[in-house]
């Protein structure tokens, strides 16, 4: 739980304080940090460099048991980043020392260039997502959350933005959600089952949804999506959440690729690329999050998920290489490699949207392409879309809450890659180049006129090793970015 604390540290009582150093200057203002830090900087082993952190225990200022002074390099470098990475960094220190509470000072904005509730949001993000950590699977857990984390701010900004921790733990408890979601393996989060965890948790936020099982899916010819999770004994299914509030005109469509193992079918995957394939259902838990947080915080805007869930399996009845099957839109496919079957359940789902609700913005998520791992590593998603004004705003928004975006062409030219001489179009490109693009542009195909970004998250969206605010393993990229851009529109 966060909380904002209007008392100067000294006199606070804490488990521990922690406290932010600047190698070049001061940057809390309250005399008795300043003396400390004085007297820390004397050290050899603490400069206030980036990486540097040293513990003081009872110092005669304080009513805490240790004092943890971390570094936070040179204040006119210091960046929302520095600051989340800087408060993950200390409540992982916490955890790891069994405490239950501690304390954060914050610094004032006079040497940090950054406006005051730029620095708080940064630290309470940082926090409650270091506070993370998935156990469910373990009866011996080494380690537990911290219950409390307090901020020291002056009474002035503290009065200012009160409700910000519970703001800041709304929106970084959806991210949480994705990855407790991304982290359970398939075998306990087959399509039906995964829908009606996310269901449960979508009639407390009296979300309307709407499930779709296998039987309607045929009964509404949703060809592409029967045709990936046909391979599976577990039924496909598509969940639709809807957050409509009153007086709401404008529709915004978020569609996540739901597919909660991907053995890449009968072009069965090499055993290296099979290991991650639990997580190729991050789009859709992106979705589903942020659906619950939306609704949570009572936006004003319509907004509609869409989450196409699928297993992608191979057995006698999988889908074959060669097959043509007929979409939801009409268009038939020639599926020329069935490990790229997470662009033809969306292509359904992207149709359906657009043929049903008409929304005026449409968003997909995805777990999409290696290609795109290639091209710009697990640090940043790809974003695709003619329209300049979307894709800006989206990468805004993920500069903002540091789920990197880079904008990726849609070349008109390429779509001769995805020709096929016997269907409509072919889910594989003829050339193995490009196939971030490629996969974009396919999706393209479907969404008519409506003004659509595609996100390939299929970098970001895990991580074998965890960083400052993040464990290892799903990251829940995509739900603070799109809550964020939510605001904006
Ligand atoms: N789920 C994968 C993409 C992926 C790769 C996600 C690595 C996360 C990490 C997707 O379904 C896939 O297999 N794509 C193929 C497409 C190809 C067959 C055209 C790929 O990227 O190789
Ligand atoms: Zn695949
Ligand atoms: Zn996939």
């Amino acid at each position: 739980m966060l909380q904002l604390k209007f008392t100067d540290p000294a006199s606070q009582k804490t488990e521990m304080m922690v406290i932010p150093v600047c190698e070049d200057t001061d940057i809390v203002d309250d005399p008795a940090v300043t003396t400390t830090v004085d007297q820390v900087r004397k050290l050899k082993e603490f400069k206030g460099a980036g990486s540097d952190k040293i513990v003081l225990y009872s110092p005669p200022q304080f009513h805490t048991a240790r004092v943890l002074f971390i570094g936070l390099g040179e204040a006119g470098k210091v960046e929302p980043e520095t600051l989340r990475a800087l408060a993950g960094r200390a409540v992982k220190h916490g955890i790891k020392s069994k405490l239950t509470q501690m304390t954060v000072v914050v610094p004032s904005s006079e040497n940090i260039h950054l406006e005051p509730k730029v620095i708080l949001e940064a630290m309470l993000e940082g926090a409650c997502l270091a506070n993370h950590r998935f156990d469910q699977y373990r009866k011996e857990k080494d380690s537990k959350s911290l219950k409390r984390i307090q901020f020291c701010v002056k009474p002035r900004i503290g009065r200012r933005f009160r409700n910000l921790p519970g703001r800041v733990a709304a929106t970084c408890g959806g991210t949480i959600l994705a990855r407790n979601w991304v982290n359970i393996p398939s075998n306990d989060k087959k399509p039906a089952e995964f829908a009606r965890t996310i269901m449960r948790l979508a009639k407390k936020q009296r979300l309307k949804s709407k499930l779709m099982g296998k039987k309607e899916l045929q009964q509404n010819k949703f060809g592409a999506i029967l045709a990936v999770a046909a391979g599976s004994q577990a039924a496909p299914a598509m969940l639709i959440l809807d957050h409509h509030p009153q007086g709401a005109k404008q529709i915004v469509a978020l569609i996540g690729k739901g597919v909660t193992f991907d053995s890449g079918g009968l072009n069965l995957k090499s055993s290296t690329s099979l290991n991650l394939m639990k997580s190729d259902m991050a789009g859709a838990a992106a979705v589903a999050a942020t659906m619950l947080t939306v609704a949570r915080q009572q936006s004003n805007l319509r907004v509609v998920g869409f989450m196409p869930l699928v297993e992608n399996m191979l057995s006698a009845t999988a889908t074959r290489p060669g097959d043509i099957i007929r979409s939801y839109s009409g268009k038939t496919v020639e599926i020329g490699n069935t490990d790229a079957e997470g662009r033809l359940i969306l292509a359904d789902a992207i149709s359906y949207a657009v043929q049903k609700y008409r929304p005026q913005v449409l968003i997909d998520i995805a777990t999409l392409t290696g290609a795109c791992v290639m091209a710009l590593g697990e640090g940043m998603a790809g974003v695709f879309s003619d329209d300049d004004e979307l894709a800006q705003t989206i990468i805004q928004s993920g500069d903002k809450t540091h789920e990197r975006c880079w904008r990726m062409p849609l070349p008109e030219d390429y779509k001769k890659l995805l020709k096929s001489e016997l269907a409509d179009i072919n889910n594989m490109p003829k050339s193995r180049w490009g196939g971030a693009i490629t996969a974009a542009l396919f999706l393209s195909e479907f969404v008519s006129k409506t003004r659509w970004a595609h996100i390939d998250i299929a970098g970001p969206a895990y991580r074998k090793k965890g960083n400052d605010y993040c464990g290892p393993g799903a990251t829940g990229f995509g739900v603070r970015l799109l809550c964020d851009f939510l605001g904006r529109i």
